[in-house]
């Protein structure tokens, strides 16, 4: 069974502007980001079949639910982040507390990098990607591909509003890869090109209400709601689509799969 790794938003809000979604002036509504995250849960829980860790939540630090930028693991080893950000630097040791005292082996790369996680380093089995630019530094690519032994690609994320790649860049179960291009330099555009073969086009409306930002389990897919055209894709590759109202999360520039890290 799946297990991610979540942060209820009991202190969830808008209390600091470091990307173009960001108003402190766009409050997040307290109850309806509550119901909303419930009902994400519920979903994975339900309807996916997804097992859940809890995270203690913090106060004064807004931006933990998204658990996505804790970290990255794999083979039992995790990655600690840094962040670009000093916001968001002070979530590292209640990241690192977390899987400390769940027995992780946590590895800290050089402050020289930054490095925000499963946010920016997504792949298949065999490629793995990273994105660059906006938050995570070039060099972070190098380190970790030695850290875990495994090829990473480097991506150049041009739009500040896609500034994490998991904002443009979803891997799916099969060997789809569902993204948006605009998001990507020609470069990048073409070292995806060249590296998958299956390639499922979100439209720019869509890929603007997070519709890459999907965490898929198998043959589901959990995405934002206000995607049809994407989950249409979805569907004819086979997928099951499960839309989930998560609005309240876009004021911050996330949706399903910043809110989640997969600890497996
Ligand atoms: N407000 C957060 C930030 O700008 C949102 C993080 C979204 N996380 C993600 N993995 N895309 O850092």
């Amino acid at each position: 069974m799946a297990r991610l790794l979540v942060c209820p938003p009991d202190y969830y809000g808008i209390e600091y502007e470091i990307n173009p979604w960001m108003r402190v002036s766009n409050a997040a509504d307290p109850e309806k980001s509550k119901a909303q995250w419930h009902n994400l849960m519920r979903t994975f829980e339900e309807d996916v079949g997804v097992e859940l860790e809890r995270m203690t939540p913090v106060k004064g630090l807004p931006d933990l639910v998204f658990t996505a930028n804790a970290g990255v693991l794999y083979d039992g080893k995790v990655v600690i982040s840094r962040f670009l950000h000093p916001e968001r630097q002070r979530e590292e040791e209640y990241f690192e507390r977390w899987f400390t005292e769940h027995d992780y082996s946590v590895i800290k790369l050089g402050v020289e990098c930054y490095f925000e996680g499963a946010g920016d380093l997504l792949g298949f089995t065999d490629t793995w990607f990273g994105g660059y630019r906006q938050r995570s530094d070039f060099g972070a690519y190098t380190a970790l591909s030695e850290i875990y032994g495994k090829e990473i690609l480097p991506l150049e994320l041009v739009s500040d509003k896609f500034y994490h790649l998991d904002t443009c860049f979803c891997p799916l179960s099969g060997g789809e890869l569902l993204y948006y291009p605009g998001a990507f330099d020609s470069y990048a555009q073409d070292t995806i090109a060249n590296s998958v073969e299956k390639r499922i086009i979100v439209p720019q409306v869509e890929a603007e209400r997070f519709a890459c930002n999907a965490v898929c389990v198998d043959h589901h897919v959990v995405l934002p709601s206000g995607c049809n055209e994407t989950m249409d894709l979805l569907k004819r590759h086979g997928y099951t689509p499960h839309p989930v109202e998560l609005d309240e999360f876009f004021k911050a520039g996330g949706s399903a799969k910043c809110l989640t890290l997969a600890l497996d």
